[in-house]
């Protein structure tokens, strides 16, 4: 089953008795790391997803200009309300395009996520259907932008017996949440290892990536090398590091693209959109300290005034999502391996993906055919759901629960593709028993608890 072991990046371990002692090498050891990265074998597209984001050419200026005022004027979040490692849900949530609770359900994502940021209806209703059944109660209908809350169960505080549903951090991980995220914290990193918090080495390095590509914009060609070379970073820093079929290959890789897809501004001059530093920092809540440095604070993510989401005509959608997905596989194979470290930095071990997909993909390269990937999400989502809801819930809200993956869950993932014929694939959990990153737990002195209470 682990026949094809693939390695990536092995990057120079520092001695690090010696880097302990002494900080200013470790920091030059940091940097090393951080500079070290592989180059795609294929160039990733200027404009990825479909075709017709390359030349589309309108902007209005009416319905893109996204209100900040009023209702949506921003509001940080107060105690009790949940924020969590999505720089987009954050930020829609303190401007009321969410709850600003932070306790989601389809209507106000499937309504919210288009108002503030052109996300279309094909990938929330499939998003938001997935990260309900995962993280939140597909009974209640309810899911947390951030850590475990009371109020997504259905039973309200007493039905913790019988289900305590995980939120999209801390203990979400692995579901929707993964390692190597654009600037998350691995939760099982020995250090930096809050999965919901925001570090400034890594907004820092992404910021220094885009001045190196393009003179400071952050493109999706700067999102798609940072996505590899964060993976790589990982390999080589997190002995825990695992990436998983849907959290690591798809999810983590969407939010890379969203980063730019979604937060850059558009206008007249440039209708595909720019991201300027300024911009990124307010969508992802960082400031600057006396010295410039950045300075992340959890939780005040801020959609900046005057800002342009991407127009109507032209929405972000599943089928993008697929694509752009697709195309990294192809530009960074060792991004689409399945697998992780054995417990060391650099032991990363590739899972067979032939073996994990009942054949029906046998190589990464299957994975940058964007009909295969989109699949092969719909596979590994319907092998995964039956142990997550196991995982969380327990008697007859379990029963409830699984009652519901025929007629909500399923029908969520259409637009993935019609797939016929697609054999049973592995869950998470008939494969990991090498990583130790990838075993699941409910509790344990793990970091990022007690975020926002
Ligand atoms: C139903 C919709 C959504 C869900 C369930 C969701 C969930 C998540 C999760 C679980 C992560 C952590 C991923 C990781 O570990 O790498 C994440 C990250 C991220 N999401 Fe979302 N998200 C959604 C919509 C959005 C939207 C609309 C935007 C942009 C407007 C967005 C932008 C981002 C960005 C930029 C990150 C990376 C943050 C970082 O690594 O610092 N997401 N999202
Ligand atoms: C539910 O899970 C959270 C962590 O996600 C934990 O802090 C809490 O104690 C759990 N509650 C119960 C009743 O197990
Ligand atoms: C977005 O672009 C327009 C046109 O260039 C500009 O006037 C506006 O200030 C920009 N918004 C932000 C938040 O940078």
């Amino acid at each position: 089953m682990f026949g094809k072991v693939l390695t990536t990046a092995l990057l120079l371990e520092g001695p690090s008795l010696l880097v302990a002692g002494f900080p200013h090498i470790a920091e030059m050891v940091e940097k090393q790391r951080l500079e070290s990265r592989i180059a795609p074998i294929a160039p990733f597209p200027e404009f990825p997803g479909a075709p017709s984001h390359a030349t589309y050419n309108s902007f209005d200026a009416a319905s893109q200009l996204v209100s900040t005022s009023g209702d949506h004027a921003w509001i940080a979040p107060g105690p009790g309300d949940k924020r969590g490692p999505c720089a987009g849900l954050n930020a829609a949530a303190n401007h009321g395009y969410l709850q600003r609770n932070g306790i989601v359900d389809s209507d106000s994502i499937n309504t919210g996520l288009w108002e503030a940021f052109g996300l279309d209806k094909t990938a929330t209703i499939f998003l938001e259907t997935a990260t309900r059944f995962f993280d939140g109660d597909p009974v209640s209908g309810k899911w947390s932008i951030g850590t475990h809350s009371d109020a997504t169960s259905s039973l309200g505080a007493l039905g913790n017996v019988l289900g305590n549903e995980t939120g999209i951090c801390a203990y979400g991980h692995l579901k929707t949440e993964g390692d190597a995220s654009i600037t998350r914290g691995d939760w099982l990193a020995p250090t930096m290892n809050s999965n919901c918090e925001s570090y400034p080495v890594f907004a820092q390095e992404l910021e220094d990536l885009a001045v190196s590509m393009t003179g400071g914009n952050i493109t999706p060609q700067v999102l798609a090398q940072h996505s590899s070379n964060r993976k790589a970073y990982s390999v080589a820093n997190n002995p825990n590091y695992f990436s998983p079929a849907y959290a690591g290959i798809a999810f983590t890789f969407g939010a890379h693209m969203f980063a730019y897809e979604l937060l850059a501004n558009h206008s007249a001059e440039d209708p595909r959109g720019v991201l300027t530093p300024e911009v990124f920092e307010s969508f992802f809540s960082y400031t600057r300290d006396s010295n410039n440095n950045m300075v992340f604070t959890f939780g005040h993510e801020r959609i900046p005034d005057n800002w342009y989401k991407r127009a109507d005509d032209d929405a972000w959608t599943l089928e993008d999502i697929l694509l752009s997905t697709a195309q990294q596989c192809a530009s960074y194979p060792s991004n689409c391996q399945v697998g992780g470290n054995t417990g060391t930095v650099n032991s990363f071990s590739g899972v067979d993906l032939g073996d994990i997909s009942g054949g029906f993909i046998n190589s990464v390269s299957d994975l940058s055919d964007p009909v295969r990937m989109g699949c092969f999400i719909s596979q590994a989502i319907q092998a995964d759901v039956p142990s997550f809801l196991d995982n969380v819930f327990n008697g007859a809200a379990l029963t409830a629960a699984t009652a519901l993956i025929p007629t909500d869950l399923v029908p969520a993932l259409a637009g993935l593709g019609s797939c016929p014929n697609l054999p049973a694939g592995k869950s998470v959990s008939e494969y990991s028993a090498p990583f130790p990153g990838a075993l699941f737990a409910n509790s344990g002195p793990r970091s990022g608890l007690d975020l926002n209470g």
